[in-house]
């Protein structure tokens, strides 16, 4: 496995073999079993294999939360070099975002609502960083976790919009026994706090299965969800929502199709999970 940091370098690696499939799973690294998930994935449906571990600060809005964000790079490279992993490219900040940098990509009405309502610019950094880096590796298939649904939604309209020759390929949320959907967030929790948060995993289960039984009203899904995480005292919702899929739109009366989505903070730590009903 190389480990790479230079965008050229990086540009040579591809370069020297165009006509081989190439799997990109881009990271901010602290990788868990769901990293790991999608690039098992991309190991199996691809020639090469590149993971990037860059923690963008352009989609931090809070200094802190980007101080707090877990590094552990050499760790990161041992898991990946163990799934087969060809190469490790871990950009330069100084490279990435060079003196003068003013091009953002903004996927528009996609990325307005829930996590770009509560995370302003948040969404706008992972789009700009994601075009970016696929600029670089110009994978043929690249791999996102299903956990950050809006991101997914919008990475694949920003392949669409921009006529990038990309697949964008979406993997199931892996979850501990409990259910906790894997974050690199996690080991941020203190033991009571993370004794409290499959709670978000709970409400989202119960409402699917009312959903499944017969109850479709978006209201009530959504008041549904709110009671439950309510029963938790260290829980702190900061947005519950039932929304279109594709559009992020949030959705009102009887719905056939819907995201059930969360984000709940438990002191500092903003969770977030999400389940789909169709
Ligand atoms: O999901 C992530 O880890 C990040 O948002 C991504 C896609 C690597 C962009 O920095």
């Amino acid at each position: 496995m190389e480990i790479i940091t230079p965008i050229q370098a990086m540009r040579a690696v591809r370069r020297a073999e165009p006509e081989l499939s190439w799997g990109f799973v881009p990271t901010l690294g602290a990788l868990h079993e769901g990293h790991l998930s999608l690039v098992r994935r991309a190991r199996a449906e691809n020639d090469r294999v590149v993971a990037s571990i860059f923690v963008n600060p352009m989609q931090f809005e809070r200094q802190s939360d980007l101080q707090a964000y877990p590094r552990t790079v050499e760790r990161d490279a041992d898991l990946l070099n163990a799934e087969g992993v060809d190469v490790v490219w871990t950009p330069d900040e100084a490279e990435m975002y060079p003196p003068g940098f003013q091009t953002v990509v903004d996927v528009q009405a996609v990325t307005r609502r829930l996590e770009g309502e509560h995370r302003p610019g948040h969404l706008q950094g992972v789009t700009t960083i994601v075009t970016k880096l696929f600029n670089v590796v110009r994978p043929t298939r690249a791999y996102f976790g299903q956990k950050d649904a809006q991101q997914a939604a919008a990475v694949r309209r920003l392949v669409l919009d921009l006529s990038m020759d990309i697949a964008i390929v979406v993997c199931p949320t892996v979850r501990e026994a409990d259910g906790l959907a894997m974050s690199s967030r996690n080991v941020l929790l203190t033991q009571e706090q993370r004794a409290a948060a499959p709670v978000l995993y709970r409400a989202l289960s119960e409402a699917v299965r009312a959903w499944e039984a017969g109850e479709h009203q978006a209201e009530i899904l959504r008041s549904w969800m709110k009671t439950r995480i309510e029963s938790e005292p260290l829980a702190q919702i900061d947005y519950i929502s039932v929304a279109d899929p594709d559009t992020l739109e949030e959705l009102h009366g009887p719905v056939d199709r819907a995201l059930l989505s969360l984000a709940v903070y438990f002191g500092d730590v903003r969770l977030i999970d999400n389940m789909t009903v169709s």
